[in-house]
């Protein structure tokens, strides 16, 4: 997505490192993106407490975060992991290892120590979550980058548990106003204990999704032109009654509703466990993986199935979290819901830059669709982002 572009500064020396960072300090550069660590710019081969120093200059001088040789990662082992991570930086998405945009704030990420001095029990299963399947690569900017919702001044995250789009969002437009809501306390307490820009103040309320008084009070709260934002499939949670009363309601009370989904694929290709074990937490002696419910395999005319994210390790296991009953609803059911209650629908289209009306969606030539040997395993016709899309619903001439 946008953020993938930015400024790069690259490094091969330590001295060239040095140099790029006293001029940023300086204030004679401004702040890149990315630092990229490169060929004699070692930081495993680093005293401890010069890593430190370097983490914390990097700390200061960067907007998203720097970028290592994969072999440095591999050589510095967990002990490098968990220092990087205590300075502020994660690799939990995909672009290296990462901050906030531009934050100030030097958050420990370090997950793992819970396991080393509590077992599975010490770990937090919220922070688990966010290393394994955590919202980090986009923020609601992506979305503002589009024409078609370039003018917003409220963000709704509705089912926020740890609220990650919005908290990664307020970085970058602290103007905006940011409205959440979930049914779990624990989660609303998390967010709002981590570091918040001054002058951002979100309003997190607990209740149902499915409650219209609920969205009432977002959009008695909201001010201007609102975009609301459902991550990590969420909406799966529901059958289709509820499904369509959640779409009904967020297209009532919002201006963009978006939810993001699954690129179309078959629920029975599902593998029945998705290992999703990092290798920080390989080295400290755990795993994580989302693993199928035995009692729920997918219902190929349904598309029902239940899983858990679990943690294991050599002598014991804890579920994390459970989602008994998950729907995947695939993209052109959810069009068939918009087109039952009048409802416009696009989707994001990395390459057009904005979202585009499901009518006008093409299949490019060179796609495995058009490929007749070997056949298409599977039809991705949604412009997707690691495996996920953005729709986007709206009231028949966007009124509401
Ligand atoms: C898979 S988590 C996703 C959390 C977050 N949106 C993200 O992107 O990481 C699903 C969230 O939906 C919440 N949830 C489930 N049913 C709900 C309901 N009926 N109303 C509000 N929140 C609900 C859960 O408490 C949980 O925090």
């Amino acid at each position: 997505m946008q953020q993938n572009r930015g400024t790069i500064r690259v490094a091969n020396s330590p001295e060239a490192l040095d140099r790029v960072l006293a001029s940023i300090e300086s204030g004679r550069r401004s702040a890149p993106d990315w630092i990229q660590l490169q060929s004699r710019c070692r930081i495993e081969s680093l005293a401890t407490e010069r890593q430190e120093e370097l983490l914390r200059r990097l700390h200061a001088c960067v907007l998203r975060g720097f970028r290592l040789p994969r072999a440095t990662r591999d050589e510095g082992g967990l002990a490098l992991w968990r220092r990087i991570a205590r300075h502020g930086f994660h690799d939990f998405g995909t672009q290296g290892f990462t901050k906030c945009y531009g934050s100030p704030f030097v958050e420990d990420h370090d997950y793992v120590e819970g396991y080393l001095d509590g077992g599975l029990d010490g770990l937090d299963a919220y922070r688990v979550y966010s290393a394994v399947l955590g919202t980090h690569d986009y923020t609601v900017e992506d979305f503002l980058q589009t024409p078609t919702c370039e003018k917003i001044d409220t963000v709704i995250e509705p089912m926020a548990g740890t609220g990650e789009f919005t908290y990664h969002s307020h970085f970058r437009h602290p103007e905006l106003r940011y409205l959440l809501f979930d049914l779990d306390g624990q989660a609303r307490d998390s967010l709002l204990a981590r570091p918040w820009l001054e002058g951002v103040s979100p309003h997190y309320a607990l209740g149902n999704v499915l409650d219209p008084e609920l969205w009432r009070t977002m959009r008695s709260r909201s001010r201007g032109r609102s975009l609301a934002y459902i991550g990590k499939q969420s909406h799966h949670f529901f059958d289709a009654r509820e499904l369509s009363e959640l779409l009904a309601l967020g297209t009532s009370h919002v201006d963009y509703f978006i939810l993001e989904t699954p690129e179309p694929s078959l629920v029975w290709e599902l593998a029945p466990v998705d290992d999703l074990t990092r290798p920080e937490m390989a080295e400290a002696g755990f795993h994580a993986a989302l693993i199928e419910d035995e009692y729920r395999p997918p219902n190929p005319f349904t598309n029902e199935l239940g899983f858990r994210l679990e943690v294991w390790d050599e002598s014991d296991r804890r579920v994390l979290f459970e989602y008994p009953k998950w729907r995947q609803w695939q993209p052109p059911t959810l069009v068939a819901l918009a087109e039952l209650l009048d409802l416009e629908v696009s989707y994001l289209n990395d390459s057009a830059g904005d979202f585009v009306p499901v009518e006008d969606c093409e299949l490019h030539r060179d796609h495995p669709r058009f490929q007749t040997h070997p056949p298409p395993q599977r039809i991705d016709h949604s412009e997707a982002h690691e495996n996920v899309g953005f729709m986007l619903f709206r009231r028949a001439n966007g009124a509401r």
